[in-house]
C-alpha cells in the first residue's frame, strides 16, 4: 500500500530532531543573537487594544507586500480594559498585566494599513462577530492571492478545539485607506489526527496552531507549516539517544523533560486552491528539549530553506534551557535534515536583562525581523514592568550559510513591502 507521502508524489522523510546537545549550545546574550534592549519609553500603536502576533501580508512565495502602495499587515488583537472593574486591583488601580495577560482569551484578528511601513493606522476587525466558528481567533497568515485583491486568511480556530481554517476576502484600497471585505465564510481544513500530531484528549496541554502556507520555490507545490506536539499520551514519550544527542559526561539525565513534546508540522495541498489539505510527519521535532515551536515560517534564500519558529524559556525541558526569542534550522531541501542555526538554533533572543521584552518574532525574506513588545523592566531590579501589547523595533539580520548576525535596528514595527501589487 502506498503511504500518504508516496501518493501525493512527496518525498517520505524523517523528521530532523532538536537535540538535548544542540541546545546545550545555546548562549544567551551573545550580542550576534540578542535584540537590543528595548528602551521602556516606547511608544504604543494603540491605547483602545492590545496587539501581539504580527502577520504581514504577503505573497505564497514569503514575500511581504503592499497593494496600490499600501503595506498591510494582521494583527493578533484585544481590547484594554482600563475601566472594567474585573481589572482594578484593590486601591482601584488598572491592573495591565492581570488585563495583558488574559488577551489570549479574547483574541480576534485585526488589520492596519500604512503608506510608510510604519505609523500603522487601525484598520478594524477582519472578520465581523459571529463569523469565525470559536472563541478566539489566533494566529495564521494573510496571502495576496492575485491583482484582484483577493485574500486568503489562514489562522486557527481555538476553544472548543484548535482547528486550521481559512476565510477568503478582498482587499480594497482608495486614496485613503484600505478596507477588508468578504471574509464571511470560515472553512475548517484540518485537526490534529493522534497519530502524528497530538489531539487534546492525548494532552490538555497540546499545541496545534499558526498556519504559514507557502510554494515550495523547488516544487512548485503548496504546503503549509504549522505548530504541533508529537502524537502519544502525555508522559509517554521517550527521550532517548537520538533526542539527547551527543552530550559531555555528566549531561545524560533528562529529568522530566518527556513532557516536552514540540514539532514543527507540514501538510501538502491536494489542490490547487488549498481547501483540501495532507498531514504529513514533521518536519522538525523537539521531544526532550522544547513544548512549543511556535508560528513556524520560511525564508527561501541561497537555494536553501530557513526553517524559523518562536519559542520561550518557560517551554524548555529540564537541564535545558535558553532565551525567549526566534531559533533557526538550516536545510537544502524542504524536507531536511535540518541543522540548528549557529549550532544551537538561537538566531534572536531576549536580553537576559529584560527576558520578557519581546516575542512573536517574524522573520522576513529581507533579514528583517518584527516582534510585539510584551513587558520591559522601569527600574533596576525588574520587579515594576511597562506591558507593551505594541509593536517592537524591528531588527536587521544577515542570514549567511548556517550562521546569523544582528546588524541593524530600525523603528518601532517597520515592515516595508518587499513588493507592490497594483490591483485591477
Ligand atoms: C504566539 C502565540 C501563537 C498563538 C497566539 C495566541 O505568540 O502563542 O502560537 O496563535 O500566540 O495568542
Amino acid at each position: 500500500m502506498k503511504t500518504n507521502t508516496e501518493k501525493f508524489g512527496v518525498t517520505p522523510h524523517q523528521p530532523s530532531l532538536w537535540t538535548r546537545a544542540d541546545a546545550l549550545k545555546v548562549r544567551a546574550d551573545d550580542p550576534t543573537t540578542t535584540q537590543p534592549l528595548v528602551s521602556a519609553d516606547f511608544p504604543v500603536l494603540n491605547n483602545d487594544v492590545f496587539i501581539w502576533d504580527t502577520m504581514p501580508l504577503r505573497d505564497l512565495d514569503g514575500n511581504v507586500t503592499s497593494v496600490d502602495g499600501w503595506s498591510v499587515i494582521f494583527t493578533l488583537t484585544a481590547d484594554r480594559h482600563p475601566n472594567d472593574p474585573q481589572y482594578l486591583d484593590e486601591d482601584g488601580n488598572y491592573d495591565i498585566l492581570r488585563d495583558w495577560n488574559d488577551r489570549h482569551g479574547r483574541a480576534k484578528m485585526y488589520y492596519w494599513f500604512s503608506r510608510t511601513g510604519k505609523n500603522w493606522e487601525f484598520g478594524g476587525r477582519v472578520m465581523a462577530e459571529g463569523v469565525s466558528p470559536t472563541a478566539r481567533e489566533w494566529a495564521g497568515t494573510p496571502i495576496l492571492l492575485n491583482d484582484r485583491g483577493e485574500v486568503d486568511l489562514y489562522y486557527t480556530a481555538v476553544t472548543p478545539g484548535a482547528t486550521i481554517v481559512k476565510v477568503r476576502g478582498r482587499v480594497v484600497t482608495t486614496e485613503h485607506g484600505v478596507s477588508m471585505v468578504g471574509f464571511e465564510k470560515v472553512k475548517p481544513l484540518f485537526e490534529a489526527d493522534g497519530k502524528m500530531y497530538q489531539t487534546e484528549a492525548q494532552n490538555a496541554f497540546w499545541g496545534f496552531r499558526d498556519p504559514w502556507p507557502f510554494r515550495d520555490p523547488n516544487d512548485g507545490k503548496l504546503y503549509m507549516l504549522f505548530e504541533g506536539n508529537v502524537a502519544g499520551e502525555r508522559g509517554s514519550h521517550k527521550v532517548g539517544e537520538a533526542e539527547i544527542g551527543d552530550v559531555p559526561p555528566g549531561y545524560e539525565d533528562v529529568g522530566n523533560s518527556r513532557y516536552q513534546t514540540a514539532c514543527v508540522g507540514i501538510a501538502v495541498a491536494r489542490d490547487a486552491d488549498g481547501d483540501d489539505w495532507e498531514m504529513l510527519p514533521p518536519l522538525l521535532t523537539a521531544v526532550g528539549v522544547n513544548d512549543q515551536t511556535e508560528r513556524p515560517h520560511f525564508v527561501f534564500q541561497d537555494g536553501k530553506y530557513y526553517l524559523f519558529t518562536i519559542s520561550h524559556t518557560f517551554t524548555y525541558g529540564d537541564g535545558v534551557t535558553g532565551p525567549d526569542g526566534v531559533y533557526g534550522f538550516v536545510a537544502d531541501s524542504l524536507f531536511g535534515p535540518y541543522v540548528p542555526l549557529n549550532g544551537s538554533g538561537l538566531v534572536l533572543g531576549n536580553p537576559s536583562s529584560q527576558p520578557f521584552q519581546t516575542y512573536s518574532h517574524y522573520v522576513m525574506p529581507n533579514g528583517l525581523v518584527t516582534s510585539f513588545i510584551d513587558s520591559v523592566p522601569t527600574d533596576e531590579t525588574g520587579t515594576q514592568i511597562r506591558v507593551g501589547g505594541t509593536e517592537a523595533p524591528t531588527v536587521g539580520m544577515k542570514i549567511k550559510g548556517q550562521q546569523t548576525f544582528v546588524v541593524a535596528e530600525y523603528d518601532y514595527g517597520y515592515i516595508p513591502p518587499m513588493l507592490d501589487v497594483t490591483l485591477k
